[in-house]
């Protein structure tokens, strides 16, 4: 699957002077951005929000446009602020067009922690307390400056569209150093121009800037399953220990970008359209060792063994993209058996790009086996039925929060890797005879675990790659395959059975199956 650029994308947007923010002139034109040049976290991303709208329906509360702001907490959002005029009327004015109440404002840097603000309320402080340097500045004016209280927070849906009209918003960012691309934001919601997002995600995707990439390096050896117990010595079988173990190692290395773009209104809150792609290489270098001497039936659910948080992109009460990288594992087994397995669950992943939703660009990437280690031994005087499976699963989670906690869900990428082993082996004095089986394989995908808008929701899922190799099947005797007989499921191991007494166990297979398989 290749992705044919057709067009230079530059050409695809509006040649217009980049909006980035200038804190020297004032949000009154009707647009307004504020750029992001770095991530507070855990690296680097490069992320710009505009806004656009009537020109009374966006204001400015920073001193490009007048206004100096008194007392403003720099990490709350909602809250209570003081602010004065120190420029012109016509500057200061501009906030009161057509009202105050429901205009959408830039706040200055250090004054809460979203760029943009409702102002919910609007009146003459009380406290007309101002220091000594603003005073200096209000007192130049024609007309003296009173002290204004103004609440201010993000809840968008409490502004009446009809007052000020429709405030819309473009928001576009991308892990590393790079330039963004331009934009017009009163061009792009004009109808058929910029009708979807795709070219900007596109733009962002193909030029992404590599030299800061957040890189993961795990490996963690963590107990998934111990279920174990001492039997007691009974007659000739001394005391044994019986149960299940599954151990897993959760390596894997990882390069990881990303981007987004979202396109929507935030006066009345609505995101119209939404992408998001990542971009990575992995080595997965997984292993499993299961230790099966018990008749037993356990789930281990799903676990989480590694967790570490990638660059964030943040405009609070706009959006939110919060990225982890994870390693959950879960094992299942249902078995009456006395083995011993340790496989690899090792894979390639080269140049993957995968886009979500569906709709804004094929995935790419190429995935391979890489050397697989296997051992499989059992005892062939117990017989040994049964299924086991085992899951390492490295994941990139996407926490996206839009427009104020509007929508709220997880963009999940999944590189499921994982091993399965069928036995249906009976007791026999003369070594084995039934058939054993080991498969290991991966699964690629993304999907969300719940509705963003109407863009996608819990049943959008992309399906990006899937294989199963098989890595070892033989038949012994001259037993022909057969399906395992139904288990007694039992979730604990019990003293009855043979089970735990052998010490060394026959050996199936042992050996390292080549990448090329
Ligand atoms: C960006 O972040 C890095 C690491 O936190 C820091 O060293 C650097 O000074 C920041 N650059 C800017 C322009 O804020
Ligand atoms: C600012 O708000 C945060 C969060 O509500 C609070 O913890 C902090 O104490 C406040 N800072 C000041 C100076 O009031
Ligand atoms: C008025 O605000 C100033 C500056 O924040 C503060 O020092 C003073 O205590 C306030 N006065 C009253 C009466 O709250
Ligand atoms: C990021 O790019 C700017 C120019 O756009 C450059 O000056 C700076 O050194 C770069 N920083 C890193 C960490 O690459
Ligand atoms: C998706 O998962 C996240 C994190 O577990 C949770 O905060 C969010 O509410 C979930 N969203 C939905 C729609 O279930």
């Amino acid at each position: 699957m290749v992705f044919l650029l057709t067009v230079p994308f530059t050409l695809l947007l509006p040649a217009v002077v980049r909006a980035a923010n200038s804190w020297n002139a004032p949000c009154h034109t009707g647009e307004c951005s504020y750029d992001l040049k770095n991530s507070t976290h855990a690296g680097n991303v490069r992320a710009s929000v505009t806004i656009s709208g009537p020109t009374s329906a966006i204001a400015d509360l920073t001193p490009a446009a007048g206004w100096q702001i008194l007392n403003c907490n720099a990490t709350d959002g909602a809250q209570d602020i003081r602010a004065i005029c120190t420029g012109s009327d016509n500057d200061c004015g501009h906030l009161y067009q057509n009202g105050a109440v429901g205009t959408v404002v830039r706040l200055p840097e250090g004054c809460g922690k979203m760029p943009f603000a409702r102002i919910a309320a609007e009146w003459t402080h009380d406290n007309q307390t101002v220091p000594e340097d603003v005073a200096q500045g209000a007192t130049r004016r024609a007309e003296p400056s009173t002290v204004r209280g103004i609440t201010v927070d993000t809840q968008w849906h409490m502004i009446n569209p009809n007052r000020h009209g429709q405030v819309n918003m473009f928001v576009q960012g991308a892990t590393g150093n790079q330039t963004l691309p331009d934009v017009n934001a009163q061009d792009l919601h004009r109808r058929g121009l910029f009708s979807s997002i795709t070219s900007a995600l596109h733009a962002l995707s193909f030029n992404l800037d590599k030299s800061s990439t957040k890189t993961i390096d795990v490996s963690k050896p963590f107990s998934l399953l111990d279920k174990t117990k001492l039997c007691p010595a009974s007659g000739l079988v001394p005391s044994r220990k019986v149960g299940l173990t599954v151990d897993v190692n959760a390596k894997a290395h990882a390069d990881i970008n990303y981007g987004v773009v979202a396109s929507g209104s935030i006066v009345p809150p609505k995101v119209k359209d939404f992408g998001i792609f990542a971009d990575f290489d992995a080595q997965l270098g997984g292993s499993v060792d299961v230790d099966a001497f018990a008749s037993i039936s356990l789930d281990s659910g799903k676990l989480m063994i590694f967790q570490a948080g990638l660059p964030g992109l943040d405009f609070p009460g706009i959006l939110t993209i919060g990225p982890s990288f994870q390693i959950t594992a879960q094992a299942v087994a249902k078995a009456q058996a006395d083995v011993k397995i340790a496989v690899d669950l090792a894979y390639n992943i080269n140049g993957a790009k995968v886009y979500f939703p569906p709709g804004h660009g094929s995935s790419l990437g190429t995935f391979s086996p890489s050397n697989t280690n296997l051992q499989l031994s059992a005892d062939p005087s117990v017989s040994a039925t049964g299924s086991l499976q085992a899951h390492v699963i490295p994941a990139v989670l996407f926490g996206v929060n839009a427009l104020d906690g509007l929508a709220n869900v997880d963009v999940e990428l999944d590189l499921d890797t994982f091993a399965e082993l069928d036995l249906t082996l009976s007791e026999s004095k003369s070594g084995f005879t039934g058939c054993a089986d080991v498969k290991t394989g991966i699964n690629v995908k993304a999907a969300a675990n719940g509705s963003f808008f109407s863009l996608f929701n819990k049943a959008t899922v992309i399906s990006i790659y899937s294989k199963s190799f098989d890595l070892f099947k033989k038949c012994f005797g001259n037993a022909h395959r057969r399906r395992y007989a139904s288990i007694e499921a039992r979730d604990g191991p019990t003293c009855d059975g043979s089970f735990g007494t052998s010490t060394t166990k026959t050996t199936i297979t042992s050996g390292t199956v080549p990448a090329s398989r």
